[in-house]
């Protein structure tokens, strides 16, 4: 039972990827092109964002598209800054989700839109040849795999674990 229930568990781990926004553990800040990081990102349902940033100068909230083409840092839907700088968030829509960094510094570039795309990688996700996006940085994925590779070594911990448990009683 216990089985099943990991291997279901670890199913759903596998098939979500988890973005680091900006492409490293710090990079949500002005001094990172987001836009461009974006558009060489590919997002799929249930997919997580990771934001790490200084905690004492920013803070990331979801806002709706005309907040996010105007810098408007009032009436967001939500604030997914926890305090701690390091934020994580998934995408359970397929829709474009919009985000910015509140008091100016959207202004300077602190703000990303994440298109969320199916959950396979495809044709049908394939852009069009007229805007044809570059293929995902090998970073990108190789973040990707590690985040997989770690919570496989926690769950494989776990199950030895408990079958260690069983043999010493
Ligand atoms: C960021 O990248 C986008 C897309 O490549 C580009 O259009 C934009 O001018 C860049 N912004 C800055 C501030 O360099
Ligand atoms: C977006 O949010 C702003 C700020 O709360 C609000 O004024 C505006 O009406 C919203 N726009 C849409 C299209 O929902
Ligand atoms: C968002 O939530 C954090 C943690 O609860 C809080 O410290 C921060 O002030 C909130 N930010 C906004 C803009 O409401």
């Amino acid at each position: 039972m216990v089985l099943i229930i990991m291997m279901m568990v670890l199913l759903n781990i596998v098939k979500s990827e988890l973005h680091y926004v900006g492409g490293d553990k710090t990079s949500w800040g002005p001094k990172v092109n987001l836009t461009e990081w974006s558009s060489h990102e590919h997002f799929h349902l249930d997919d997580w964002l990771y934001f790490g940033y200084d905690r004492h100068m920013f803070n990331v909230l979801e806002v709706n598209k005309t907040s996010y083409e105007n810098c408007i840092d009032t009436g967001f839907i939500k604030n997914i800054s926890r305090g701690a700088g390091r934020d994580v968030f998934q995408l359970k829509e397929m829709k474009t989700y919009y985000f910015l960094t509140g008091g100016g510094y959207c202004w300077q570039g602190m703000k990303v839109a994440v298109d969320v795309t199916d959950g396979v990688d495809g044709p049908a996700s394939s852009p069009s040849p007229g805007n044809a996006a570059p293929a995902p940085s090998p970073t990108s994925d190789a973040s990707g795999i590690q985040f997989n590779q770690i919570l496989l070594l926690f769950i494989f911990a776990l199950m030895w674990g408990v079958s260690s448990n069983y043999i010493s009683y």
